[in-house]
């Protein structure tokens, strides 16, 4: 059973936490490239962790992630203008480089030296398959670039979007992990989506599913059994890398997917939502199908980043749909399907009165792993999944034979091999 005290622990991601601490110990995915495509583009706001931020690019293609408030009385930098390699605060004037040091204060005599002690906090950033990504720990210990295989194909292999989540990042991982829910919340989308069709789909339909997990050096392995053809199992296999990333189980020839459950603050998190191809451009129809909230992504509110669909619309929920079989929810869409009911929880699952069963290994011992990992940064040890080789997997969908061991039956297949598709029927 989780205690109220437990359920702390693992939810909370301020500074100050044990898992903060954690989750700041690895690059984090802060907003897409797009958002600040061009030099002196408009400042952008990003709250990650419970701290707010501004993004810009200055005239130079620099990266700025910092506090977003000016150092002199506190108004935000999203009105500043982004001009010669700075951003201005309109207030008073003063200006900030990349680095969050204040280059000029125009009421002070330059003489005075005064600009030079005043710095906002800022983050060191790097690009990398069209996101910008933040690192937020001690200095001393930022580690190696993030090195997912999402983010290191070429740009026409894939396609990145992100959705803002109202609910703690840790049910929303949860959902990622548990992918025995398929069979029941997305059954009719197995049928209905254009990028989920195939066999295996109708594989994913049979409740029957039993779990296993397996610890890896990065994260877990979760291996998912549903009956196939005779004396042969269907195995989904899922990777969770520590902290917040999963890699679902592809369906035939479609592209794969994941996902990075980032935390904005204790209540909400963002989503982000990663399709690839390891060895060919994504397709006209798949772009066009994700473009318009098909497959794991969804549709958009005009300059927002929160869904069409969302809590204040109760989902669009349709009770025909779900009468007549349809829709297993009556919520459109695997994704905002999986937001609505994790959404539903409440903003911070009370984990002290679920009632856990096997199939939730999974998420039992994702939330040990992590406890343990946040103990270990307490302790001033390295955590797990900061090295880059670490990243380097992928989420299969194979047929064994019923005596065959899954994961290793299924090795070469979890790893990324350059020039070589993912395993997938
Ligand atoms: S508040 Fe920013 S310059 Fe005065
Ligand atoms: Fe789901």
């Amino acid at each position: 059973m989780t205690t109220p005290e437990q359920n702390d622990f693992l939810a909370q991601t301020g500074p100050d936490t044990p898992m903060g601490r954690l989750v700041r110990r690895y690059w984090i995915p802060a907003l897409l490239s797009s958002e600040i495509a061009e030099p002196d583009c408009p400042p952008v706001r990003v709250k990650l962790l419970g701290e707010r931020l501004i993004a810009f690019r200055d005239s130079l293609g620099r990266i700025g992630v910092m506090d977003e408030f000016c150092a002199h009385r506190g108004v935000s930098l999203w009105f500043g203008r982004n001009e010669e390699n700075g951003l201005r605060c309109p207030y008073h004037g003063w200006k900030y480089d990349v680095t969050g040091q204040c280059v000029e204060v125009p009421s002070e005599p330059v003489e005075s030296g005064f600009c030079k002690k005043i710095k906002l906090a800022a983050y060191e950033c790097i690009e990398r398959g069209d996101v910008i990504w933040i690192y937020m720990g001690p200095p001393d210990h930022k580690p190696a670039a993030p090195n997912f295989e999402w983010a290191t194909v070429p740009p026409t292999h894939r396609f990145v979007s992100k959705r803002t989540q109202e609910c703690n990042w840790l049910q929303a991982l949860e959902g990622g992990i548990d992918s025995v829910h398929v069979s029941f919340l997305h059954r009719h989308d197995l049928r209905s989506d254009p990028l989920h069709i195939s066999q295996g789909a109708e594989f994913t339909r049979d409740t029957d599913a039993r779990f296993e997990v397996i610890e890896t050096r990065g994260g877990m392995v979760i291996g998912v059994r549903r009956p196939a053809t005779a004396h042969q199992l269907y195995w989904r296999i899922t990777q969770w890398v520590m902290p917040f990333h999963t890699m679902i189980p592809p369906y035939g020839d479609n592209a794969l997917n994941g996902h990075a459950f980032v935390p904005i603050d204790d209540e909400n998190c963002m989503v982000w939502c990663f399709t690839h191809h390891p060895t060919r451009p994504l397709s006209t129809h798949e772009l066009d199908t994700m473009r318009h909230g098909g497959g794991i992504h969804v549709k958009l509110l005009a300059n927002s980043f929160r869904p069409v669909v969302n809590k204040d619309n109760d989902y669009m929920v349709d009770r025909m749909a779900q009468k007549h079989h349809k829709s297993y929810s009556g919520v459109k869409g695997i994704a905002m399907q999986d937001a609505a009911i994790q959404e539903s929880c409440g903003p911070i699952q009370d984990r002290s009165k679920e009632n856990l069963v096997s199939t939730d290994n999974g998420v039992i011992m994702a939330r040990a792993r992590l406890r343990k990992g946040a103990r270990a940064v307490m302790q001033g040890e390295v955590p797990d999944g900061l090295d880059p080789a670490t990243h380097a997997v992928r989420s299969a969908a194979i047929v064994l034979p019923e005596e065959a061991n899954f994961y290793q039956a299924a090795a070469d297949a979890l790893v990324v091999r350059e020039g070589i598709a993912h395993a997938s029927v």
